[in-house]
């Protein structure tokens, strides 16, 4: 009884957040989250619910999305509430203040976001010591990307600099080459931009690997805004380099999925329902190009069970979310497994 306590509080204190400037409640349901860890029930999840997938066991298929916790300083109290894997970041090589605030948007109407937050972050180091001090037994994900004052041409160098920092510490690698909010980021998802960053990684995983005995997966996050034709080009360019999985997708600059007077109103990536088509439909070209056995892992979206089940019949092996997540807390997670356990 005690223990689902903290259950209910986390759930019943979610409409008093959502009344809040989003980027503050955001930050202060972490804070709760932290205080009402021990309050937390235990997760028991059917055994055949578990995933393997890039050479790692998942306990279910259902993951927090990158951007949620940047730094991790919530890795165990977002442990607590039941993901199998959580994907910390995106983080980069030096400390960055983002984008001046406000820079995140609710629009309740849409069960959507708005986000402009540009990888505001503590930098590669801050996340390296956290992840240390974690005592979280889920799959731990880390997310890398690029100082927004680094230019393009250098971008690998950043790409590698977070490698080096994370690699004892990361039970895979997201290489984040889609966030809308990083200028000229998206470019890297063209081939030479591809084969540049992820040359780079492969190189230096390679010596990685053979420092800390572990081979690390490194999976690419493209954007739900690429063209069919690019689609299947870096569907090639992702089996030709070798790369261990691909995470579809990241948020969408197509606004005029809102209404017009919203679309107008704000710049940035769109996450949440209005998102769902369009990664679907990537996911699905992407399975269609890569084959069976090719690792996707589908998010964008997803804010009930239904979501989850149609993300997982377009090919995803996992899913992640963010948006529902936090219009929808916890509840979400056991909802999306109850559906699943029952299938
Ligand atoms: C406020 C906010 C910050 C985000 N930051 C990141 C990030 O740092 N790195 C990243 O790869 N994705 C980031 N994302 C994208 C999410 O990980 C996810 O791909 C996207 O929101 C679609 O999923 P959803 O509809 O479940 O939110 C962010 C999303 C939001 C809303």
């Amino acid at each position: 009884m005690r223990l689902r306590l903290g259950s209910i509080i986390a759930q019943a204190s979610l409409p008093m957040l959502t009344r809040l400037d989003p980027e503050l409640a955001h930050d202060l349901g972490l804070a709760g989250l932290r205080w009402l860890r021990p309050l937390l029930p235990a997760h028991r999840v059917a055994d055949d619910l578990k995933v393997r997938c890039f050479g790692l066991e998942f306990a279910h298929p259902v993951g927090l999305a990158a951007g949620f916790d940047k730094n991790g300083d919530y890795l165990d109290a977002l442990g607590a509430v039941g993901f199998s894997h959580i994907e910390l970041g995106t983080v980069t090589p030096r400390p960055q203040a983002g984008n001046s605030k406000p820079r995140m948007f609710r629009i309740p109407e849409a069960r959507a976001l708005i986000n402009r937050m540009g990888f505001n972050n503590e930098g590669v180091d801050h996340l390296a010591e956290r992840m240390t001090r974690s005592r979280y037994s889920g799959i731990r994900g880390i997310s890398i990307g690029k100082n927004a004052a680094t230019p393009i041409e250098n971008a690998a160098d950043d790409y590698v600099a977070c490698l080096r920092k994370i690699y004892g510490c990361a039970d895979y690698v997201a290489v984040n080459v889609s966030s809308p909010n990083t200028a000229r980021l998206r470019e890297l998802q063209a081939r030479d931009g591809l084969e540049r960053v992820l040359g780079a990684l492969l190189e230096e995983r390679r010596v990685l690997q053979s420092r800390f005995g572990k081979r690390v997966p490194l999976l690419v996050k493209v954007s739900p805004d690429l063209e069919p034709a690019q689609i299947a080009s870096v569907g090639r360019d992702l089996r030709a380099l070798k790369v261990d999985g691909v995470i579809a997708t990241n948020t969408t600059t197509d606004t005029s999925l809102l209404d017009a007077a919203r679309s107008a109103r704000e710049r940035g990536g769109l996450s949440g329902a209005p998102l769902h088509r369009l990664s679907l439909r990537v996911i699905r070209q992407l399975r269609a190009e890569l084959g069976a056995d090719f690792p996707i892992v589908g998010v964008g979206g997803i804010m009930t069970a239904e979501d989850a089940r149609t993300t997982l019949e377009a090919g995803a092996d996992l899913i992640q979310m963010y948006t529902g997540f936090a219009f929808r807390g916890p509840a979400l997670i056991d909802e999306i497994l109850g559906t699943l356990s029952a299938r």
